[in-house]
């Protein structure tokens, strides 16, 4: 069977992940990958052996019918946008949308016209699907409730350009979130209600990775969240 191609736009440090992953796969091949930074996709061009082009080129690309979106979250609703505009599929790494506003907009837009085919779908891993089957054969009774914990300093340690956690779109709540939230919903039912208590801890991070060392980070997003959903 041919493989099917595949573009990536946003070429940062989770994309090796994704150029690794498709390289030994024989379903899909990535012909493609941009970026803003054309640095940046060339670097991984040149690493992954595919062809590094703008992304207006990546989107009018007729045998590219998939585009892996990893952007920035701020960026990830107008470049999903783009995408579904250009009539391709997107997969999309978390958060869907920056805001409920611009989920909502990108909600619309996918049931106009030719998109109106493509639907939201979740992706889980291993762990995940175990826990489904442990629920759906009944191995623990009725579930009554689930808790999930996330403790980590921050990314600002490790992540070579971690400024977007702690802007609008990052931050706690929808950078690491939605692995949880989404597993709780699948695995327990929608919320009915929620009840939170959200701060900033620290209204600046200093960056201790490289290459950005000592940079100052504002804080704009609560990085410290407890709830009951
Ligand atoms: N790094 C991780 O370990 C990790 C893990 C899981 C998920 N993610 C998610 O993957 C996404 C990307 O994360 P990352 O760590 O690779 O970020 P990154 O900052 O290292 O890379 C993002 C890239 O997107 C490019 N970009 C930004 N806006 C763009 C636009 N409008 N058009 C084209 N390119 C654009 C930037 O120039 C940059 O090269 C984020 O949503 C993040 O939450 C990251």
């Amino acid at each position: 069977m041919k493989p099917i191609s595949i573009g990536v736009i946003g070429c940062g440090n989770i994309s090796d992940a994704y150029f690794t992953g498709a390289a030994r796969s024989e379903l899909v091949r990535v012909k493609a990958c941009a970026d803003l930074n054309h640095a940046a996709a060339q670097a991984k061009a040149g690493q992954h052996g595919v062809a590094a082009v703008s992304v207006e080129q990546l989107l009018a690309d007729p045998e590219i019918s998939i585009v892996i979106n990893l952007t920035i979250p701020r960026a990830h609703a107008p470049v999903a946008l783009q995408i579904l505009d250009a009539g391709k599929h997107v997969y999309l790494e978390k958060p869907l949308a920056a805001t409920l506003t611009e989920a909502r907009v990108d909600g619309a837009r996918r049931c106009q016209g030719f998109a109106r085919r493509l639907r939201t779908r979740y992706l889980f891993g291993a762990a995940h699907q175990a826990c489904r089957r442990v629920v759906d054969s009944g191995q623990i009774g009725k579930p009554i409730g689930g808790s999930v914990a996330v403790l980590s300093h921050g990314m600002e340690t490790w992540h070579p350009n971690p400024e977007f956690f702690f802007k609008p779109g990052g931050g706690l709540i929808l950078d690491m979130g939605p692995y949880y939230i989404a597993q709780l919903v699948n695995l327990l039912g929608p919320v009915a209600r929620v009840a939170a208590c959200t701060t900033i801890g620290n209204a600046t991070r200093t960056v201790t990775s490289e290459p950005l060392n000592g940079q100052v980070i504002q804080v704009e997003v609560p990085t410290t969240m407890n709830g009951v959903l």
